[in-house]
């Protein structure tokens, strides 16, 4: 396994927010996880990337334990996170910003770059323009675009899907595919448990900081109890 998290328990104050997590994340997969607002998803990628502390349990990455090894450290390792909320610099450039997923790195960005252009043809057309002023899906795509410049080996994405219209929804699913089938590792937090099982090889599911249920994405599309509680009930399609 590419990631391994095992039976992680983490604090905000005396709040126990993750109370026992364990999953796995194989290279080449897509694996999706979901659950209720509140559940513990963005905690899990914040403990993943290290963002956050665990207080018990462990993370091993790529055969390596990295439970301790400081935020910085984990993207030089492979760790690649675009955040809930995106957190695009408004000030800065769509390049800027690219370039600034590249900083632990060294040596030449363009050739990244163009990469990343190419799988955002609307950054490509944007580059000069300031972060602040984009769209809401622009943004998504420049928070996307600026992970991958890190070369991660596992892609952290959290709601990339999170107040964009249907059609963009469908278009920032569609390229999260593309780079998963260019090689990267995906892990991919979502509320919209329908498109993110869809697009998923294996599933998560995650209620008030402890890890439900897991099995192949599709098999959840069918589960009865997962259909009733995140899928609009048993007639929802797919
Ligand atoms: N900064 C924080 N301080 C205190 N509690 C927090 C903080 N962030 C999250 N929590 C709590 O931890 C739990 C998990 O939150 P979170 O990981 O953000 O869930 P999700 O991403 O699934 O919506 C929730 O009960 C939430 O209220
Ligand atoms: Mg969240």
């Amino acid at each position: 396994m590419l990631l391994e998290i095992k039976d992680i328990h983490v604090h905000y104050g005396k709040i126990e927010a993750l109370k026992g997590v364990s999953l796995e994340v194989g290279e080449g997969e897509i694996v999706t996880l979901i659950g209720a607002n509140g559940a513990g998803k963005t905690t899990t990628l914040k403990t993943i990337s290290g963002l956050r502390n665990l207080s018990s349990g462990s993370i091993v990455f790529d055969g390596k334990d990295i439970s301790r090894l400081p935020g910085h450290k984990r993207v030089l390792v492979g760790i690649g996170q675009s955040p809930e909320g995106r957190g695009v610099f408004p000030g800065m450039t769509v390049t800027e910003n690219l370039l600034m997923g590249a900083y632990a790195r060294r040596g030449d960005f363009s050739k990244d770059l163009d990469e990343v252009f190419e799988l955002f043809p609307r950054l490509a057309e944007r580059k000069n323009q300031h972060g602040g002023t984009m769209s809401g899906g622009e943004q998504q795509m420049v928070a996307i675009g600026r992970a991958l410049m890190s070369k991660p080996k596992v892609l952290l994405l959290d709601e990339p899907s999170m107040g964009l219209a249907p059609m963009l929804v469908a278009q920032i699913f569609s390229i999260i595919k593309r780079i998963n089938e260019r090689g990267t590792t995906v892990l991919l937090v979502e509320q919209n448990a329908q498109q993110a099982l869809q697009l998923a090889h294996r599933a998560y599911v995650l209620e008030t900081g402890t890890v439900v249920k897991s099995a192949p994405a599709a098999d959840l599309l069918d589960d009865p109890q997962v259909r009733e509680a995140y899928l609009g009930g048993a007639l929802g399609q797919h």
